[in-house]
């Protein structure tokens, strides 16, 4: 377990993001394995989930439309850290790619923490304005569906492919990261793992539980770091895998459940790119307001767990 405090300067400016082209809702499952909608609903909470398309595409997508938002040029850029557990190669980096065809001229990494891959890469690019730089775009892009067996129910019914985005910006005053917390208890490997070649193993039962208690530990020391408690926090931006999961974590947080944002009902669990997903919806609905404190968390194979405390400023606006 580790904790560190934050108050590192630095502001989201613009954000975006992109879904798989095909929609594949849970009766077309049903249709092709022994599942039904009422199972896959009452124990997932998913709806539907979007497929298709390459880890590097839906980057560049979900990457162009924060860069517009925010206002940047591609040769403004300083870095590019591309989270992402599901590489469109082996070698070189999706993120040589994302940084080629976005017309970035600047450094770019692949960071693979698994579904906690956005908030590792969000704490690094703040780290990195601390080092100097002063506008970094970080990308949580996926495509799971590569991964699945589409034979196996027990995970076929969790996954969907798309990407999340935020350009972060060096600023005096509000809007920074005010806690973080990073994870690995690698001893786990076995409980959740896919072979150079081969589709996701998982014991969901025994995941399912390590994910309950790592996200509550991890958003508890990231808000111990931040001299925060539960009820400051204004909204939870937690990892989209399970409503069971993200409910059972904010009941264990003393959170009320409906300050938790929610997309998974119609994505599905995309991974690294799940919580800056989750992250849109809510900016773009308008729920998150100027001096808002959003906590984001989530875990993931490794097994990996990661959460910061992000105060909503006027200079997000
Ligand atoms: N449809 C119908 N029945 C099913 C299905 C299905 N899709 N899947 C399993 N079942 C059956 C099982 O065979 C079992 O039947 P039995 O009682 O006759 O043996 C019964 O339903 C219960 O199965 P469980 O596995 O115990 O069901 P559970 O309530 O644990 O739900 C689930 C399974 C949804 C996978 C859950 O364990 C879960 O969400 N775990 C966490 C998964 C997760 O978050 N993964 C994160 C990945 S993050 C990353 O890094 C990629």
């Amino acid at each position: 377990m580790s904790i560190r405090t934050g108050n590192s300067e630095g502001k989201i400016t613009g954000w975006g993001m992109a879904l798989g082209p095909e929609t594949i809702t849970n009766d077309d499952l049903a249709s092709r394995m022994d599942t039904s909608n009422e199972w896959i609903l009452e124990r997932t909470g998913i709806s539907e989930r979007r497929i298709g398309g390459t880890t590097a595409g839906l980057a560049v997508e979900a990457g162009q439309t924060a860069l517009e938002m925010a206002g940047c040029n591609a040769k403004d850029i300083d870095l590019l850290i591309l989270a992402t557990t599901t590489p469109d190669d082996q070698i070189p980096a999706t993120s040589g790619m994302v940084q080629h065809q976005l017309g970035l001229q600047c450094g770019a990494m692949d960071i693979n923490a698994a579904c906690s891959g956005f908030v590792y890469s969000l704490v690094t690019g703040f780290g990195f304005l601390k080092l100097g730089y002063k506008k970094i775009l970080i990308i949580g892009s996926e495509t799971l569906s590569r991964f699945t067996d589409w034979e196996d129910r027990s995970t076929a019914i969790l996954f969907g492919d798309g990407a999340g985005a935020v350009v972060i910006e060096a600023q005096e005053g509000d809007g920074y990261l005010r806690g973080w917390d990073l994870n690995c208890e690698g001893s786990l490997r076995d409980i959740l793992y896919a072979e150079v070649g081969g589709t996701i193993v998982m014991a969901g039962k025994e995941v399912f539980r390590k994910a309950v208690l790592a996200m509550t530990e991890s958003a508890k020391s990231s808000m111990t770091a931040a001299g925060l408690s539960p009820s400051d926090i204004s909204y939870v931006i937690p990892h989209q895998a399970n409503i069971r999961i993200i409910e059972s974590s904010m009941k264990r947080l003393g959170i009320a459940k409906d300050r938790a944002v929610s997309v998974l009902h119609k994505t599905g669990n995309n991974s690294s790119a799940s919580i800056p997903i989750a992250l849109f919806e809510a900016l773009n609905d308008g729920r998150i307001k100027s001096g808002d404190i959003l906590l984001l968390v989530g875990f993931g194979a490794g097994m990996t767990s990661a959460s910061a405390v992000v105060q909503w400023g006027e200079a997000n606006e």
